[in-house]
């Protein structure tokens, strides 16, 4: 019984504006995508990683970080056009072979989140092992509002019990595939929703808000600095 993980990589980073993949940005000096890698791969129930990425992507990747992919095992699959395409075509990969017939969990970890810390990794796939799904998130801090039809008229949400989710979140593999199969269309923003649609039960695991998911390149000074904060 062990834990795979799938590493979706294959956006562009249109929000991010650079000419490559926002993926391949330097953070102390590795890529966001190695970070990513490299901090789940050392959680001890982690025995695969599965990375979907685009063809556009893929001769960079298998050039100049080839050697570094191949050393850590790590399996590179065509990812989509949607984030949904991309994680459904790593559970493919994972359930076609039986290489991967050891797996009970998978964890959906975004490769622009580089930041994850080994404790939070470590308590949202023990929440899953018991649960069956669990998600890492923060509690709103925020006061949100929500803007009525009316021009001027808004009310107020109670935030007590709204968070926002980050990644990884880890499910049964028989969950998360059923979920996939089922899922036709209707787009999610991220897979437990379509865990939830199931029915079934999902913890939520109270993260670190240093999980931030690098978005704008706003972002990468913020990393640098919570990096450095992390290793002293
Ligand atoms: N992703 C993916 N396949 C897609 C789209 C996104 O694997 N078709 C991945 C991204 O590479 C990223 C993660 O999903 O690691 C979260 O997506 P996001 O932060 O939105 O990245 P991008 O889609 O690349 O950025 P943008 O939306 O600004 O274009
Ligand atoms: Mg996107």
């Amino acid at each position: 019984r062990c834990t795979a993980v799938i590493l979706p990589a294959a956006g562009s980073g249109r929000r991010f504006g650079a000419q490559q993949n926002k993926l391949f940005a330097d953070l102390a000096g590795k890529t966001l995508w190695q970070h990513a890698a490299e901090r789940l791969s050392a959680n001890p129930n982690v025995r695969h990683l599965v990375m979907p990425i685009s063809e556009t992507d893929r001769p960079r990747f298998e050039g100049e970080f080839g050697v570094w992919i191949q050393e850590r095992g790590i399996h590179l699959v065509p990812g989509g056009r949607e984030r949904t395409d991309s994680v459904r075509a790593g559970l493919d990969f994972l359930r076609s072979d039986e290489r991967f017939q050891d797996v009970r969990l998978v964890a959906v970890h975004d490769a622009a989140r580089p930041l994850v810390s080994d404790h939070d990794i470590g308590a949202v796939i023990q929440a899953a092992a018991k649960i069956g799904a669990a998600v890492l998130a923060t509690p709103v801090s925020s006061t949100v509002k929500r803007r009525l039809n009316d021009e001027h008229s808004i009310s107020t949400i109670d935030r007590s019990d709204l968070w926002l989710a980050q990644t990884p979140q880890v499910f049964r593999l028989d969950w998360l595939a059923e979920a996939y199969e089922k899922h036709r269309g209707r787009p999610a923003t991220d897979d437990a929703e379509l865990v939830e649609r199931l029915g079934r039960p999902v913890a939520l695991i109270a993260g670190s808000t240093d999980n931030l998911k690098i978005t704008h390149p706003d972002d990468l000074p913020l990393a640098e600095s919570i990096l450095n904060r992390q290793l002293h």
